[in-house]
């Protein structure tokens, strides 16, 4: 099938939409500090999927100093997943997985060695994509979401 989507970074115009998105998708909300924050800080990992002029999906990510997720190779740059949504009639066309791309390719800007994130260890959909881009479950976090569910910290060598 031939791809309707094209992608672009996020600007602060699109905040609300974009907040919007999150809002409908995700149990995990933030002020618009937060998202305006992530941007100043890390532009290049702020992405937007956009179809016929409307944003339909978005990714942003944080870059940290941590310890390797893998093996005991010290401290590292590691690019966060913080938060990534598609809207529901635009899913299964390759749009998270393309948006998820494009911040890897930004996090490599900031010279991140491996991504991560965490994920409810009951949304396939997210395990799933994330598997297909070659992230392994690299921990179990017990109680890290607000309700009580536990996460998996999904992690990968970029
Ligand atoms: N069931 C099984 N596999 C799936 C599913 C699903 N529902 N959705 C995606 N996948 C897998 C498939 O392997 C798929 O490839 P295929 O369609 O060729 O089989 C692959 O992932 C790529 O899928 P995309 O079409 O790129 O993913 P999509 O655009 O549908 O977005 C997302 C996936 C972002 C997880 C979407 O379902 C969503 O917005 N869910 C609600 C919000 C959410 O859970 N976000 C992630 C939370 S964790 C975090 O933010 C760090
Ligand atoms: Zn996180």
């Amino acid at each position: 099938m031939q791809q309707t989507f094209t992608l672009r970074k996020f600007t602060p115009k699109d905040l609300e939409r974009v907040m919007y998105i999150n809002r409908v998708c995700l149990p995990e909300n933030y002020g618009d500090y937060f998202f305006l924050d992530l941007h100043n800080r890390f532009p290049e990992t702020f992405i937007v999927a956009e179809e016929n002029g409307e944003i339909v999906g978005y990714v942003m990510c944080r870059i940290e100093v941590g310890l390797s997720n893998f093996g005991f190779s010290g401290f590292i740059k590691k690019g966060h997943v913080v938060s990534i949504a598609v809207m529901p009639e635009h899913r299964r066309k390759g749009i998270g997985k393309a948006l998820v791309t494009r911040a890897m390719e930004g996090m490599r800007l900031y010279n991140a060695k491996q991504c991560f994130l965490e994920v409810r260890l009951t949304n396939t959909p997210a395990i799933s994509l994330y598997e297909k881009l070659g992230f392994k479950v690299t921990k179990t976090i017990h109680g890290y979401y607000s309700d009580g569910e536990d996460a998996y910290v999904m992690s990968r060598e970029l």
